[in-house]
């Protein structure tokens, strides 16, 4: 068969097949990027799916508008209102099939083939797999731990030019490396994007794991110029099997997304966004988010505590404020992938580092997830890895 060209730049063949072998029931994982499944809220769900059935079944069962669900718009709407202190509206809001469909959107809305897109670095794979498949150039931008380093920025821009029509960025303990722009920082990037006509894609899928007292304030609200896209998604705070997530943008950008979302699928499951509203205006999600950011934190300062037990000095790190993973990085020379064979075949897994960076640029850093298994078993996982990496360092 005769493939598109686009396929050729989406392979990483040797990665998917280590990931399978990452899933495999005797593993002991730290490879994923979900929230703990024991915290989710099983029964508040079920409750609230039978009230959405009850009440409304028929509209349940059938297709949702492509805009969303309205009263989930506003529910939104109203939440980012309350925590970041802004004033969005339901129109500035379209709900998606997780935020993973608005990454792909937006290549779909702003990319032509040969176009550039900036992105920091290293980041997320799955929005530069999706991003990749629209054909961009993309260009990475180093970061310093207060975010994008914006003298790179500029330079990147000045090179680039009219090229570039999107850059993509995760400000909040980002996935792979768990850091988190400073407000500063946050300000300062924003005043200097908005000089130029490019489209700011801010993924704010941790946003609202943080360790801390205070949620930082996000790109968009910084924005007079209606340039940030915003992407939500109830993944990491609930649960990522809804697929219920959401783009905010001002109301000409969302309505574009809506051309193409309506295209795409019609819709959003109508009954994950009815059963996403009711829990949302019936049940403590601003309690169990609190319950599973203290659960996350714990597992997080466990982790830290096995590292500094069994892995050698030269294993260096930053100890994260939130998010779900923990970047460690091997000395310079030494290939992460290398010591994930090893770790394999002592049924212990992790992400290496290289593939969050396009062309794998760099191959001496892994992926740590902390959330996602028990106490027992991050001994018992991170024991055996420190192991294997000390006598792989050796
Ligand atoms: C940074 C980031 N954005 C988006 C997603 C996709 O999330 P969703 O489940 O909402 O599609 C992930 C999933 O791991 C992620 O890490």
């Amino acid at each position: 068969m005769r493939f598109a060209h686009r396929m050729s730049r989406l392979e990483d063949k040797e990665l998917l097949s280590l990931m399978e072998l990452a899933e495999a029931p005797d593993m002991i994982s730290f490879s994923g990027g979900f929230p703990s499944p024991e915290t989710y809220p099983i029964q508040d769900i079920k409750e609230s799916f039978v009230k959405v059935l009850d009440e409304a079944g028929k509209e349940a069962l059938s297709y949702s508008s492509a805009s969303g669900f309205t009263p989930l718009r506003e529910s939104i709407a109203d939440r980012m209102n309350r925590l970041f202190n802004m004033t969005v509206t339901k129109d500035e809001i379209i709900i998606t099939g997780g935020s993973q469909q608005a990454l792909d959107l937006s290549g779909m809305l702003f990319i032509d083939e040969g176009d550039v897109i900036l992105f920091e670095t290293p980041s997320y794979l799955g929005a530069l797999n999706a991003l990749k498949a629209y054909e961009a150039e993309l260009v990475a931008v180093p970061t310093d731990k207060d975010g994008i380093e914006i003298e790179a920025l500029k330079a990147a821009i000045d090179k680039y030019g009219d090229r570039i029509k999107l850059i993509y960025v995760i400000p909040d303990y980002q996935n792979p490396t768990s850091r988190c722009w400073s407000n500063q920082r946050r300000r300062e990037f924003v005043e200097f994007m908005s000089n130029y006509e490019i489209a700011v894609l801010e993924d704010a899928a941790y946003a609202e794991l943080a360790f801390g007292d205070t949620l930082k304030k996000p790109l968009i609200s910084f924005d007079h110029k209606g340039q940030v896209v915003y992407c939500g998604t109830f993944s990491k705070t609930f649960c990522p099997g809804l697929r219920v997530a959401w783009i905010c943008a001002q109301k000409d950008i969302k309505e574009k997304y809506l051309l193409l979302k309506s295209s795409v699928d019609l819709s959003t499951s109508a009954i994950a966004q009815r059963q996403m509203d009711y829990y949302m205006n019936h049940c403590d999600y601003d309690g169990h988010i609190k319950k599973i950011v203290s659960l996350y934190k714990s597992r997080r300062d466990l982790m830290m505590q096995t590292i500094a037990e069994h892995f050698p000095d030269t294993v260096s790190y930053e100890v994260p404020e939130g998010g779900l993973f923990l970047w460690l990085s091997l000395p310079e020379g030494k290939n992460s992938r290398e010591l994930l064979l090893l770790a394999l075949k002592e049924k212990v897994a992790f992400v290496p580092g290289g593939s969050f960076y396009p062309e794998n640029a760099k191959n001496n850093e892994m992926r740590i997830n902390f959330s996602n298994m028990s106490e027992e078993t991050i001994i018992k996982g991170m024991t055996i890895l420190g192991r294997i990496t000390t006598e792989y360092l050796r």
